[in-house]
């Protein structure tokens, strides 16, 4: 029996909803399974517990969540009663930060039963892998010359060790995929950091004669997002272009409640983290029809994540008939509530089980 111990913290919001509701597939995709265990341990952590205690969590909240094997995280935010920066700050980019998560990937698909904005999806599957650490969001530089002659200086920093390790986590999930990385470059223009970039790809496909490379300049490559999404297979960026191309992703889809991300923690050091891409969203709070897919499509990554591909994939394909079958939160056009959208997830899970057993 494996058995796998998992910090959750439903956070705030309609992290409340989707969290639970979420869990219960994880339970269905474990009883299938039959020698699958997840433990689960809940932390209040939230805006509400800030009002309480003060911080987001404890001053021990990492040294408890370290011994965990992964943290399934909803939302954090509820501006109404914390200030944003305060929250996000306090427990999110806090766990990304101190666990380092070097790197986010976040898929985006063609999803049947799902209107994409697009005229012509053709079935697209592709997958961002963004270096979460360093790139253009690092914190050096400063402003100088308060007043007229003001400057600010912001420094890109691009270190071989966090580049490279982006980039074989590319590599290595195009071989479970379809074997095709694309680097997301600005060679032409960005001087310095972008041939660096090129020069490291260059290096790491060595590793990796099986898998077809290509580069391609982020502008052309942002149009490509929509005008043929078909193209892509994995896509390496850097933090600030993987950023802006992961929304794209999230659009292109048709709803920001289906979009999934997962914080990578590369040496095992940490728990990775597995969250979904929207917030807490304050506007539907409370009324039972937020969208748990996001939610439900993060727990098929923390299966891939422990290896249970198959597993992940059986969940994700499941999640697609149900969409496609019409039961849907409104968000997507449908009626059903976020309850009888993972309930619906669970009862199919079952059945497809039982069809194979037969
Ligand atoms: P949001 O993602 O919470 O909501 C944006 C819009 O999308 C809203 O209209 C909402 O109803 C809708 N939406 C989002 N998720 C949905 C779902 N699962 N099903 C159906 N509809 C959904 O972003 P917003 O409103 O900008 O932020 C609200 C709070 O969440 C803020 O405090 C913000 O800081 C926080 N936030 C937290 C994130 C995180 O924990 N990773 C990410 C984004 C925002
Ligand atoms: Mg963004």
């Amino acid at each position: 029996m494996k058995n796998f111990e998992i910090a959750v913290i439903p956070g705030d919001g309609i992290g409340k909803e989707v969290v639970p509701v979420s869990l219960k597939v994880l339970d269905t995709v474990a009883e299938i399974h039959g020698g699958l265990k997840f433990q689960y341990r809940e932390f209040p952590w939230s805006c509400e517990y800030y009002l309480e205690h003060g911080q987001m969590m404890p001053d021990d909240g990492l040294d408890i969540l370290k011994n965990f094997e992964a943290i399934f995280l909803g939302a954090v935010g509820n501006p109404k009663i914390v200030p944003d920066h305060v929250s996000l700050w306090g427990l999110l980019i806090k766990i990304r930060r101190e666990f380092e998560q070097s790197v986010n990937i976040r898929p985006a698909k063609y999803f049947k039963g799902l209107r994409s904005p697009l005229v012509n999806p053709n079935d697209f599957d592709l997958i961002v892998v963004r270096e979460n650490s360093e790139g253009e969001y690092s914190e050096v530089g400063g402003r100088i010359h308060r007043g007229e002659d003001e400057m600010a200086i912001q420094n890109a920093v691009f270190t071989r060790r966090g580049t490279e390790r982006a980039m074989r986590y590319a590599f290595e999930l195009a071989k479970q995929r379809r074997g095709h990385v694309t680097s997301a470059t600005k060679s032409n223009g960005i001087v310095h950091s972008m041939p660096f970039w090129d020069e490291i790809f260059k290096e790491v496909k060595q590793d990796y004669p099986q898998i077809v490379t290509d580069s391609c300049h982020i502008d052309a490559l942002a149009a490509f997002f929509v005008t043929r999404p078909q193209i892509f297979d994995v896509i390496v960026a850097s933090n600030l272009f993987g950023d802006i191309l992961t929304d794209i992703g999230g659009a292109i889809m048709g709803s920001i409640g289906i979009a999934p991300a997962a914080n990578i923690n590369l040496d095992g050091k940490y728990p990775s983290m597995f969250e979904p891409v929207h917030g807490s969203a304050p506007d539907i709070y409370g009324k039972g029809i937020a969208n748990p897919i996001g939610q439900i499509w993060t727990a098929k990554m923390l299966l891939d994540h422990f290896g249970e591909l198959e597993l992940g994939q059986k969940l994700l394909d499941v999640i697609e008939d149900v969409t496609n079958d019409g039961i849907k939160t409104p968000d997507i056009g449908g009626k059903a509530s976020t309850r009888e959208v993972a309930n619906e997830i669970c009862q199919r899970l079952r059945k497809a089980d039982k069809l194979v057993q037969r």
